[in-house]
């Protein structure tokens, strides 16, 4: 161990859960089976606006098994819900009336004996509505868009400045609807314990968000609730909130007085746990004949619902991507009648540089130009909308790195000019940024006399690995193998960690985890040297090395077990909290990535397969590299799916999905992904935090659905502006 951490070079350790993942070990929220527990099943609305205007259950409450529903007829009162409109801590006030705001929407919760049982009577459950006019389409709803409350259109410079430059591109760029859909469906299990006392096992990306939500909801104190969720099965962002089934759930738990575990349909998860929203964008870039940025517009409308305002950083990236004097953005949003959107893969920035490095790239054929050039051109030095340094930036590495390895002064530019084995062929760029951000968070760490280690805190794991970055980051620091180092997270009893949201685990938790190895170290340096004869008299703290589960100092060396046994110590403990600091204030933050992609177009049918991929990124310190290359292919793999297949379909007359499971609704499946190669710049970044890392979950997915479209254009000479990149429009 170096005195740095960022010194070490980290091991490439296999995911420390994998086995219990892969051999159904892992126990899942909704896998708990505990006494006198009964199933739930969610009624939905059959109407997307309006109001209910009768709810029959009298024939369902006779059918066997069946102990309670759950409607807004008979709804316990909630605390939550005093004192505010439609929405409550978990969004919409499910139960609370009878308006009806979406599809799908929850207006009855069948709790029976068994799963079964409940999905019967659950169908026959019937309800008549009051329908009002509906219109889900979100060109017919554009008048309605207004800026969201709290933002501000950005300017720098001229407005529209591109509009007078020699070289102009303005068009319009088109993402879909995109649901999360991960393996793991919603799921909630709710157990009270008296009127205060409440249990959920819950499929969530934060068990302390969980944990306040559901206290706000039920006016608890949140030492009363305890949220665990040990494994996640994916999430994607859907798991970032508490949404109405979970809150409905915990209620209808209140209602039987017994035990409720629910999990969505997948057809429900279409429309009870968000979405990517539908956004309408027109970028506007101006530049010298040379290829010098003169002008950047990017204007985005998406939808929300009707009752809660969601945004998010769909134009953000365009004001500091590149160098420009002249930026504007503007972002809308418009209310249609369905559920809340919510964050997914990438969140705003995924939709924003969509449309961004799409443009830059039609620029780059409108200068004749190497669309690799102009970004490096134009690369932004300093971070122009804030006016400061980068912590660290190595984008132009990430450019280099990246078109060595596919081979990218090889292609022939000019559009449609190559071809292999019957296919048109075309290569891709797109870049991408996000945000390095670092929440406070805790941990808490155990060293046993037996030599291990368990490190603590409220963490979550959808799927990046946190448990084995974590083990990393103590292995390294202690000098302890990995295999003696347990991590445990999920639980809302243990030390504050944020939401994994936003890139932002290894960051916050991370550092949490490297001071509370600083701090035990401190603490074993000073037992060691406090005993008699101790060969650490002379030795100062910067002199002694940790390794090989013990204190070094000039020869002289003792385990760490026996230097709790020397004191009588059965183990030495500590809690930590871990957060930012004031020098941070100075920099700009963010990682950056390249994704270039080759695909294959068939010329006939217009069938895009993306033949080759290798995605850069610079996001800090590789803190563990075989669970990040997997997170960096995940990021493609979402990409692929952004750019080719993914798109929920609405019929607007109903504002109800027609696409809403996996036969019609296309994630990428094994056969449409090729060699997927990762690429890390692997710098520390001085300033972001401790072990000097900036975060790499969404940024993996940013900017990749352009190099995708980018590459089509290439391969056929066609520009498709709407995603996803079916046939149909290839052709
Ligand atoms: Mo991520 S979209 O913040 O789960």
């Amino acid at each position: 161990m170096g005195n740095k951490f960022s010194d070490n070079v980290m091991a490439n350790i296999s995911r420390v859960d994998g086995r219990a993942k892969v051999t159904g070990a892992a126990k899942y929220s909704a896998e708990y089976d505990i006494e006198g527990l009964t199933y739930g099943v969610v009624v939905g609305s059959t109407i997307s606006k309006g109001t209910i205007s009768s709810l029959d259950t009298k024939k369902a409450e006779k059918a066997d098994g069946v102990l309670g529903i759950l409607t807004y007829l008979n709804v316990p009162k909630i605390a939550g819900y005093e004192g505010v409109s439609e929405t409550g801590p978990a969004g919409l006030k499910i139960f609370s009336n009878n308006k009806i705001f979406f599809d799908g929407q929850p207006i009855a919760i069948v709790v029976a004996d068994t799963y079964e049982r409940a999905l019967y009577a659950a169908s026959l459950v019937k309800a008549s509505y009051v329908k009002e006019h509906t219109d889900t389409d979100i060109n017919h709803n554009l008048e309605k868009a207004e800026a969201p409350k709290g933002r501000k259109d950005y300017s720098r410079g001229t407005v529209d400045a591109y509009k007078t430059a020699p070289v102009i591109v303005e068009e319009e760029y088109i993402v879909p609807y995109n649901v999360h859909n991960p393996m793991e469906l919603g799921s909630t299990l709710a157990i009270w314990e008296g009127d205060d006392k409440l249990t959920v096992y819950d499929k969530t990306q934060g068990v302390k968000g969980s944990q306040h939500t559901y206290a706000a909801l039920f006016g608890l104190k949140p030492e009363n609730v305890r949220v665990i969720s040990t494994y996640v099965g994916g999430g994607f962002g859907m798991a970032l909130r508490t949404w109405p089934y979970a809150a409905g759930t915990a209620i209808a738990a209140k209602l039987v007085k017994r035990p409720v575990k629910l999990m969505l349909a997948r057809s429900q998860m279409f429309t009870q746990v968000g979405y990517r929203p539908y956004t309408i964008q027109k970028v506007g870039l101006g530049a010298t004949k040379e290829g010098k940025l003169l002008g950047i517009t990017h204007h985005a409308t998406g939808v929300t619902s009707t009752y809660e305002q969601f945004t998010e950083g769909t134009v953000n990236a365009s004001r500091f991507m590149y160098a420009c004097e002249n930026v504007n953005t503007v972002y809308k949003i418009t209310p249609i009648n369905l559920g809340t959107p919510t964050w997914m893969r990438g969140p705003g920035e995924a939709t924003g540089t969509y449309a961004l490095e799409c443009a830059m790239d039609e620029l780059s054929y409108k200068l004749n130009m190497d669309p690799l050039q102009l970004r490096v051109l134009n690369h932004s030095d300093i971070d122009p909308e804030q006016n400061k340094p980068w912590s660290s930036k190595h984008l132009k590495e990430c450019y280099t790195l990246g078109s060595e390895k596919i081979g990218w002064s090889k292609r022939n530019p000019k559009p449609r000019s190559m071809r292999e084995n019957g296919y048109l062929v075309g290569y891709g760029v797109g870049s991408g940024t996000f945000g390095a951000y670092r929440s406070p968070a805790s941990a808490r760490i155990v060293l046993h006399n037996d030599g291990t280690v368990l490190l603590q805190s409220a963490a979550s794991d959808i799927g990046p690995g946190t448990g084995t970055a974590m083990i990393n980051i103590a292995s390294v620091m202690l000098g302890i193998d990995p295999v003696n180092i347990r991590f445990e997270l999920g639980d809302s009893n243990l030390p504050n960690a944020p939401i994994q949201g936003g890139s932002g685990t290894v960051a916050a938790v991370g550092s949490a985890v490297h001071d509370a190895c600083e701090a035990i170290k401190s603490k074993l340096f000073e037992l060691a040297s406090s005993t008699e004869n101790s060969a650490f008299k002379n030795a100062t703290p910067d002199k002694v090395t940790y390794n090989n589960s013990g204190i070094s100092y000039q020869g002289a060396s003792v385990p760490y077990n026996e230097i709790l046994k020397q004191h009588q110590l059965p183990q030495v403990e500590l809690s930590i909290e871990s957060k930012g600091n004031a020098e941070m204030q100075k920099y700009s933050m963010y990682s950056f990535s390249v994704s270039f992609v080759k695909v294959y177009v068939h010329p006939l049918t217009g069938v895009v397969r993306v033949k080759q991929v290798v995605s850069v990124v610079d996001s800090g310190k590789i803190i563990s590299p075989k669970t990040a290359e997997s997170q960096m292919i995940g990021g493609a793999v979402g990409g692929i799916g952004m750019a080719l297949t993914e798109e929920g379909i609405i019929d607007h007359r109903t504002g109800r999905y027609v696409n809403n499971n996996f036969a019609d609704y296309h994630v990428p499946v094994h056969a449409d992904i090729p060699d997927i190669q990762v690429i890390f710049v692997d710098k520390p970044d001085p300033i972001t935090n401790p072990i000097g890392t900036k975060g790499m979950g969404e940024v993996s997915l940013i900017g990749f659905s352009a190099a995708v479209a980018n590459a089509v254009y290439h391969a056929t000479g066609k520009r498709v502006r709407d995603l996803p990149i079916t046939p149909d429009k290839v052709i």
